[in-house]
């Protein structure tokens, strides 16, 4: 990792300028590759959260205690730079949502045809997602997270059988398309609160878990390799 600029001591802004406001802003002009060096006397946990998601997921940080504060070493991942664990899943999720929104796109201007190719596509990726997440990642949470595993176990039941009925109704004729799009709905809603679940409370517990695992490199590469796969 390479630094755009020196150690920035976020309590040496004046005063009417916000940290957050700042750092997001100094982030924005760095380019992908780059890195910012900031100190900080809180724990900046949070603050770094709030700013991946402004970041769209592409930050890499480390925080490195110095007794009085936080040493913090952020870097903006580039297209060319392996995602890990969690945010490859992030990434495919942010995939499926764009589908289910393409297909309604294609609903409201009545495409039928690529309604349908892109329905039969959305569950085939979905589905294999879902297959990834039980055979391979459900086993890294089940000593820390078992109830929580159970959950995810059940709502991926719950968005099969949606996936069953978009399928079915997919495979009629055109009439069905106010019929296609409530299921979707449906569906968005389901996927909406699963992935936010999954993202906040199973994730941090997955990557822990694989961090611990000798082929924990092999096991990502299974991860990323399958997810190409299906998309
Ligand atoms: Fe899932
Ligand atoms: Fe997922």
């Amino acid at each position: 990792m390479t630094s755009c600029c020196p150690v920035l001591d976020l309590t040496a802004l004046p005063p009417d300028i916000a940290p957050y406001r700042y750092v997001y802003a100094r982030l924005r002009e760095c380019a992908p590759g780059e890195s910012l060096c900031l100190w900080s006397p809180e724990e900046p946990g949070l603050f770094l959260e709030q700013l991946q998601h402004q970041m769209r997921h592409t930050l890499v940080w480390s925080m490195t205690p110095d007794g009085r504060g936080w040493l913090i070493h952020v870097h903006i991942r580039s297209e060319e730079e392996a995602l890990p664990l969690a945010d490859t899943l992030r990434r495919d999720h942010e995939t499926v949502d764009h589908r289910v929104v393409a297909i309604m796109a294609h609903l409201g201007r009545a495409d039928w045809p690529q309604a349908v190719e892109a329905t039969l596509r959305l569950g085939r990726a979905l589905r294999a997602h879902i297959d990834l997440e039980n055979e391979l990642l459900a086993p890294l949470g089940l000593n820390q997270a078992p109830e929580l595993t159970a959950l995810m176990k059940r709502e991926h039941d719950e968005i099969v059988a949606q996936l069953d009925i978009l399928d079915e109704v997919a495979g009629r004729d055109q009439e069905a398309c106010h019929e296609l799009d409530t299921w979707l709905g449906l569906l968005a809603a389901s996927l909406n609160k699963h992935e936010y679940r999954e993202e906040s409370l199973l994730f941090p517990h997955w990557t822990r878990a694989l961090a611990l695992r000798p082929d924990r490199d092999a096991l990502l590469d299974t991860v990323r390799e399958r997810l190409a796969a299906a998309s």
